[in-house]
């Protein structure tokens, strides 16, 4: 395994020299825990992204394999394995996008609270690791539970003095949102054609639609209980999570491009309410998320589930905040 992680390596350090001297403009990515079951198929899909020019892959296990797997796609990212924490800090240096898929997923009949216990810890390793070795990149933290999880990045960023920056913390809630525009198909809709912004936090959120809104309310809430129970034991989504955690990291290096106009839902640090953190549409741009948008007017239904969502948050949201200060 260590023979061919290095030849990966000798030969990708090849083409990335090239690639300096002729120059396809791209962004560094690393990607937190590539081997799981999310982490597989975004290592590839990210691969195919025309806009990484550098892809990291880290994890404490299988990470070799899976960079030689990918490596030999013929796009244009120069692939590179890490595998073990004493290989962290070279998986991160350099960095403009950390995307953290790392952890443990829920079984049935467990919440994403209870997978607190073992992914807090997780988090906050692997974010005392950026704050060390790319300060400035952008995460994309998909661990659950997410609304405690970007508390805990925080924590650990501001302890690690001066490297916290709210605009570069998006705590990624797209598969909410991916899931809530294929499930419009009851309203005739085709999720190609359909946009539809999910507020609150993971999980716990309120949307806007006309009618069916119970229905549509519940099935999206309830979207990755619905796989979990499938996969009867053998994890969560991840095959939807990893096109979801692509088309949102792709919004964030377009962002880091300054393409304009780039708007997608996220959980961030937020003014939104009166809670820290909240998830809503969001403006990414060079910066990270430049601009949180207002929810707008909410009808009686919302400002119901909108109370429910706020209550369920601020717990979260406490908890991961304790899990560091303590
Ligand atoms: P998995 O168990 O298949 O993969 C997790 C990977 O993380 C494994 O390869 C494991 O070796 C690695 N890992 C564990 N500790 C690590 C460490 N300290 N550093 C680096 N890597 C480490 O789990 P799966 O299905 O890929 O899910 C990952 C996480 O994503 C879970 O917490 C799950 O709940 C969450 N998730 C989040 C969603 C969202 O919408 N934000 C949706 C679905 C899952």
């Amino acid at each position: 395994q260590p023979s061919n992680l290095q030849m990966e390596g000798n030969s990708s350090l090849r083409r990335a020299d090239c690639r300096a001297k002729g120059g396809a403009p791209g962004f560094k990515v690393a990607i937190l825990g590539a081997a799981g079951g999310i982490g597989q198929p975004l290592s590839m899909l990210m691969k195919m992204n025309p806009l990484v020019s550098v892809l990291h892959l880290y994890d404490v296990v299988n990470s070799p394999g899976v960079t030689a797997d990918v490596s030999h796609m013929d796009t244009g990212a120069v692939v590179r394995g890490f595998l073990g924490q004493p290989q962290l800090e070279n998986a991160l240096t350099g960095m403009d996008l950390v995307i953290i898929p790392a952890g443990v997923p829920r079984k049935p009949g467990m919440t994403r609270d209870d997978l607190f216990n073992i992914n807090a810890g997780i988090v906050r390793t692997l974010c005392e690791g950026i704050s060390k070795c790319c300060p400035n990149a952008i995460v994309n933290l998909i661990s659950n539970p997410v609304n405690s999880t970007v508390p805990i990045a925080a924590e650990v960023f501001k302890k690690a003095g001066g490297t916290y920056d709210p605009k570069r913390l998006l705590g990624v809630t797209m598969l909410d949102v991916v899931r809530a525009n294929t499930f419009c198909e009851v309203l005739g809709l085709d999720p190609r054609e359909v946009d539809v912004p999910v507020v609150g936090g993971k999980a716990s959120l309120l949307i806007d639609f006309a009618e069916e809104t119970e229905y549509l309310t519940n099935r999206i809430q309830n979207g990755g209980t619905e796989v979990v129970e499938a996969k009867a034991g053998a994890g969560s989504a991840t095959l939807s999570m990893a096109y979801a955690a692509v088309k949102f990291a792709d919004a964030c290096l377009r962002g880091l491009r300054g393409d304009a106009g780039v708007v997608e839902c996220a959980f961030v640090a937020s003014q939104v309410t009166e809670l820290p953190f909240f998830a809503s549409k969001v403006r990414i741009g060079r910066n990270g998320a430049e601009e949180v948008y207002q929810l707008g007017p909410l009808n009686e239904y919302e400002r119901a589930g909108m109370e429910k969502a706020k209550k369920e948050l601020a717990a979260s949201i406490q908890k991961g905040v304790s899990f560091i200060r303590k």
